[in-house]
Protein backbone atom coordinates (compact mmCIF):
# COMPACT_ATOMS: atom_id res chain seq x y z
CA UNK A 1 0.00 0.00 0.00
CA UNK A 2 1.31 3.21 -1.05
CA UNK A 3 1.74 6.03 1.87
CA UNK A 4 2.71 9.70 2.34
CA UNK A 5 3.78 11.80 5.10
CA UNK A 6 2.28 15.07 6.31
CA UNK A 7 4.09 17.29 8.89
CA UNK A 8 2.43 17.66 12.63
CA UNK A 9 5.36 19.00 14.29
CA UNK A 10 7.91 20.53 13.13
CA UNK A 11 11.99 20.00 13.90
CA UNK A 12 11.77 23.64 15.43
CA UNK A 13 8.77 23.08 17.74
CA UNK A 14 9.78 19.66 18.92
CA UNK A 15 13.24 21.21 19.74
CA UNK A 16 11.90 23.95 22.32
CA UNK A 17 9.74 21.82 23.94
CA UNK A 18 12.14 19.37 24.46
CA UNK A 19 14.22 22.23 26.30
CA UNK A 20 11.76 22.95 27.91
CA UNK A 21 11.40 19.24 29.19
CA UNK A 22 14.72 19.42 30.10
CA UNK A 23 14.92 22.74 32.64
CA UNK A 24 11.58 21.32 34.16
CA UNK A 25 13.68 17.96 34.78
CA UNK A 26 16.71 20.00 36.12
CA UNK A 27 14.43 21.83 38.35
CA UNK A 28 12.55 19.03 39.56
CA UNK A 29 15.75 16.30 40.18
CA UNK A 30 18.10 19.88 41.66
CA UNK A 31 20.70 18.18 44.03
CA UNK A 32 20.84 14.82 42.57
CA UNK A 33 21.13 12.89 39.52
CA UNK A 34 18.68 10.77 37.03
CA UNK A 35 19.08 7.77 35.12
CA UNK A 36 17.45 8.11 32.16
CA UNK A 37 16.39 4.04 30.38
CA UNK A 38 15.36 4.96 26.66
CA UNK A 39 13.25 2.74 25.59
CA UNK A 40 14.62 1.39 21.68
CA UNK A 41 14.47 2.24 19.38
CA UNK A 42 12.23 5.01 18.97
CA UNK A 43 12.91 6.89 22.06
CA UNK A 44 16.49 7.13 21.12
CA UNK A 45 16.97 10.15 19.16
CA UNK A 46 14.74 12.31 22.34
CA UNK A 47 16.78 10.75 24.18
CA UNK A 48 19.97 12.20 23.24
CA UNK A 49 18.61 15.68 22.57
CA UNK A 50 16.73 16.25 26.07
CA UNK A 51 20.06 14.26 28.27
CA UNK A 52 22.12 17.33 26.43
CA UNK A 53 18.96 19.76 27.89
CA UNK A 54 19.61 18.18 31.31
CA UNK A 55 21.61 20.25 33.47
CA UNK A 56 22.00 17.68 36.85
CA UNK A 57 24.05 14.66 36.61
CA UNK A 58 22.63 12.26 33.47
CA UNK A 59 23.09 8.51 33.40
CA UNK A 60 22.20 6.66 30.49
CA UNK A 61 20.73 2.66 29.99
CA UNK A 62 18.89 1.21 27.25
CA UNK A 63 16.00 -1.01 27.22
CA UNK A 64 14.45 -2.71 24.43
CA UNK A 65 10.35 -4.11 24.33
CA UNK A 66 8.15 -5.45 21.88
CA UNK A 67 4.46 -4.45 21.96
CA UNK A 68 4.17 -4.16 18.46
CA UNK A 69 4.39 -6.33 15.40
CA UNK A 70 5.28 -4.70 12.09
CA UNK A 71 2.05 -3.41 11.38
CA UNK A 72 0.48 0.02 13.36
CA UNK A 73 -2.00 -2.09 16.00
CA UNK A 74 -0.20 -3.48 18.82
CA UNK A 75 0.09 -7.15 20.24
CA UNK A 76 -1.24 -6.08 23.20
CA UNK A 77 1.42 -8.46 25.01
CA UNK A 78 5.00 -6.55 26.17
CA UNK A 79 7.98 -8.78 26.33
CA UNK A 80 11.76 -7.49 27.09
CA UNK A 81 14.10 -8.20 23.77
CA UNK A 82 16.78 -6.21 25.53
CA UNK A 83 17.83 -5.53 29.03
CA UNK A 84 19.47 -2.66 30.43
CA UNK A 85 22.72 -3.16 31.96
CA UNK A 86 23.53 -0.75 35.41
CA UNK A 87 21.83 -1.84 38.42
CA UNK A 88 19.17 0.67 39.76
CA UNK A 89 19.16 0.71 43.05
CA UNK A 90 18.39 3.53 44.47
CA UNK A 91 18.85 5.77 41.68
CA UNK A 92 16.16 8.49 40.49
CA UNK A 93 14.99 6.76 36.85
CA UNK A 94 13.15 8.66 34.12
CA UNK A 95 12.08 5.96 31.38
CA UNK A 96 12.11 8.05 28.09
CA UNK A 97 9.56 6.56 25.56
CA UNK A 98 8.70 8.09 22.57
CA UNK A 99 4.90 7.56 22.44
CA UNK A 100 2.56 6.59 24.84
CA UNK A 101 -0.43 4.93 23.06
CA UNK A 102 -1.86 1.61 24.84
CA UNK A 103 -0.20 2.96 28.00
CA UNK A 104 0.85 -0.92 28.44
CA UNK A 105 4.61 -0.72 27.72
CA UNK A 106 4.96 1.82 30.43
CA UNK A 107 2.81 0.44 32.96
CA UNK A 108 4.49 -2.44 32.81
CA UNK A 109 8.04 -0.63 32.73
CA UNK A 110 6.77 1.27 36.30
CA UNK A 111 5.99 -1.54 38.12
CA UNK A 112 9.00 -3.58 36.80
CA UNK A 113 11.57 -0.99 37.66
CA UNK A 114 10.39 0.14 41.33
CA UNK A 115 10.81 -3.78 41.82
CA UNK A 116 14.39 -3.99 41.02
CA UNK A 117 15.13 -1.22 43.09
CA UNK A 118 15.18 2.09 41.68
CA UNK A 119 14.34 5.03 44.45
CA UNK A 120 11.08 6.43 42.14
CA UNK A 121 10.50 5.66 38.60
CA UNK A 122 9.00 8.85 36.34
CA UNK A 123 7.26 8.78 32.65
CA UNK A 124 8.31 10.76 30.15
CA UNK A 125 7.16 10.25 26.47
CA UNK A 126 7.93 12.80 23.39
CA UNK A 127 4.35 12.27 22.39
CA UNK A 128 0.62 10.86 23.97
CA UNK A 129 -2.03 9.90 22.41
CA UNK A 130 -4.60 10.30 25.21
CA UNK A 131 -7.65 8.69 23.04
CA UNK A 132 -5.71 5.17 22.48
CA UNK A 133 -5.15 4.43 26.00
CA UNK A 134 -6.73 1.01 27.67
CA UNK A 135 -4.27 0.67 30.91
CA UNK A 136 -4.63 3.23 33.44
CA UNK A 137 -0.98 5.29 33.20
CA UNK A 138 -0.16 9.33 32.73
CA UNK A 139 3.56 10.02 31.64
CA UNK A 140 5.13 12.30 33.85
CA UNK A 141 6.76 14.84 31.18
CA UNK A 142 5.29 14.82 28.04
CA UNK A 143 6.18 16.80 24.70
CA UNK A 144 2.76 17.00 23.12
CA UNK A 145 -0.77 15.70 23.20
CA UNK A 146 -1.53 14.08 19.75
CA UNK A 147 -5.07 12.93 17.66
CA UNK A 148 -5.33 9.57 17.26
CA UNK A 149 -3.17 8.96 14.29
CA UNK A 150 -0.60 7.13 13.30
CA UNK A 151 2.97 9.22 13.17
CA UNK A 152 6.41 8.38 12.30
CA UNK A 153 9.67 10.59 12.63
CA UNK A 154 11.96 11.65 15.36
CA UNK A 155 12.71 7.64 15.92
CA UNK A 156 9.14 6.41 15.07
CA UNK A 157 9.04 4.34 12.45
CA UNK A 158 6.33 2.27 9.96
CA UNK A 159 7.64 -0.82 9.48
CA UNK A 160 11.55 0.37 10.48
CA UNK A 161 10.90 3.37 7.82
CA UNK A 162 10.86 6.88 8.25
CA UNK A 163 12.68 6.79 11.81
CA UNK A 164 15.24 9.13 10.65
CA UNK A 165 12.92 12.23 9.45
CA UNK A 166 13.95 15.33 11.61
CA UNK A 167 10.07 15.92 12.64
CA UNK A 168 7.16 14.19 13.59
CA UNK A 169 4.54 13.37 10.09
CA UNK A 170 1.53 11.65 10.24
CA UNK A 171 1.02 8.31 7.52
CA UNK A 172 -1.52 9.19 5.32
CA UNK A 173 -2.72 5.73 2.83
CA UNK A 174 -3.21 6.87 -0.48
P1 LIG B 1 1.80 1.16 24.09
O1 LIG B 1 2.31 0.08 24.97
O2 LIG B 1 0.58 0.75 23.32
O3 LIG B 1 1.62 2.49 24.78
O4 LIG B 1 2.84 1.25 22.93
C1 LIG B 1 3.74 2.21 22.75
C2 LIG B 1 4.64 1.81 21.61
O5 LIG B 1 3.90 1.54 20.43
C3 LIG B 1 5.56 2.94 21.28
O6 LIG B 1 6.77 2.85 21.99
C4 LIG B 1 5.76 2.78 19.79
O7 LIG B 1 6.84 1.91 19.54
C5 LIG B 1 4.51 2.13 19.29
N1 LIG B 1 3.59 3.14 18.71
C6 LIG B 1 2.41 3.55 19.21
N2 LIG B 1 1.83 4.48 18.44
C7 LIG B 1 2.69 4.68 17.40
C8 LIG B 1 2.66 5.56 16.26
O8 LIG B 1 1.75 6.37 16.01
N3 LIG B 1 3.74 5.48 15.43
C9 LIG B 1 4.79 4.65 15.65
N4 LIG B 1 4.85 3.80 16.70
C10 LIG B 1 3.80 3.83 17.58
MG1 LIG C 1 8.66 2.06 21.19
Amino acid sequence: MAEHVEVMLSEDEIGQRIRKIGERISKDYEGKSVHLICILKGASFFMCELAKRITVPVSIDFMSLSSYGSSTESAGVVSIKKDIEEPLDGRHVIVVEDIVDTGRTLKYLKELLKDRGAADVKLCALLDKPDRRVVDVEADYIGFKIPDEFVVGYGLDYDQRYRNLPYIGAVKFD
